[in-house]
């Protein structure tokens, strides 16, 4: 087990990528405090991998929110006493034509997506600089590295924390370590909420949204969660020590460039 007794905090750990992350890092060996607006999801979770024998609570959080992180975080001290990793996952998107996206569709996703990442990596490095070491993992996305149609605010927000995570990489060095994964197309709610915005934007069935999806991926499947979970296991343990400030693709091809 490589992260044998890791103390692991995964934001939006209550479904998709987040879920799928908690309990594959979980299945490494480490205790994992699930993060999340929607508390019945991390409960859920909590409970899956206490079944597993490990440590896991399920705290609600609004990652927008500097006192809900902050309390989330002092959770964590007060039950574990430290803090090993962030995984600061959680995340929203919509879908619009960019003259339609109204300035709250906008906020909405630059909150969460962007102004998250800065919330959670910032509390999170406090306890880590003091403890003199700790990694901090971002999701990203492909969405961070090349403009998609339909998705302008939510380009915007994943680009503005790819450079804010290198950024972050650079002054935490060298005693906490920073990186972000870009997943492509992933299988979850997210994606499917996405496909029919798609398909009704487009005013083409959600069918044809699918194989537009599977034509543009070399490895001509859509990704799993488990994909995402695999990569960030990777990086979560000793054997990326000497990687930082990486956004590493994991599209199925999708991006082979960046
Ligand atoms: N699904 C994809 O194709 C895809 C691709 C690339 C990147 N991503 C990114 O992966 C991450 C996870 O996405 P997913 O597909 O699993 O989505 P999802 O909607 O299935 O899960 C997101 C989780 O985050 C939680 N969440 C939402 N807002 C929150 C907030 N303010 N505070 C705390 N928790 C919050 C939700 O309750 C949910 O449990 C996101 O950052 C997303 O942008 C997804």
């Amino acid at each position: 087990m490589k992260l044998k007794d890791k103390i692991i905090i995964v934001t939006g750990g209550g479904s998709g990528i987040g879920k799928a992350i908690a309990m594959r890092l979980a299945q490494e060996g480490a205790n994992i405090i699930i993060a999340d607006i929607n508390e019945n999801l991390a409960r859920e979770t909590a409970q899956e991998i206490s079944d597993m024998g490990r440590e896991s609570i399920a705290v609600k959080t609004d990652v927008s929110n500097e006192d809900s992180v902050k309390n989330m975080v002092n959770i964590t001290l007060e039950k574990f006493g430290r803090l090993d990793i962030v995984v600061s996952n959680a995340g929203v998107s919509r879908m619009g034509k960019f003259i339609d996206i109204s300035e709250e569709d906008f906020d909405f996703n630059m909150n969460v997506n962007a102004k998250g990442g800065f919330i959670v990596s910032k509390i999170a490095a406090d306890v880590m600089e003091k403890q003199g070491y700790g990694k901090i993992l971002f999701t990203i996305s492909m969405a961070g590295k090349c403009g998609s149609p339909l998705y302008a605010h939510y380009n915007a927000s994943k680009a503005a924390l790819l450079a804010y995570m290198q950024a972050l990489a650079m002054e935490l060095a060298p005693n906490i370590i920073v990186n972000g994964v870009c997943p492509g197309l992933v299988q979850t709610s997210m994606q499917e909420r996405e496909i029919k915005w798609s398909a009704e934007l487009q005013g083409i069935s959600e069918d044809l949204v699918k194989s537009q999806y599977l034509s543009g991926i070399p490895l001509q499947k859509l990704e799993k969660p488990s994909d995402v979970a695999n990569l960030i296991a990777f990086l979560a343990g000793d054997d990326a020590n000497y990687i930082t400030g990486q956004a590493i693709n994991i599209t199925g091809g999708m991006i082979l460039r960046r």
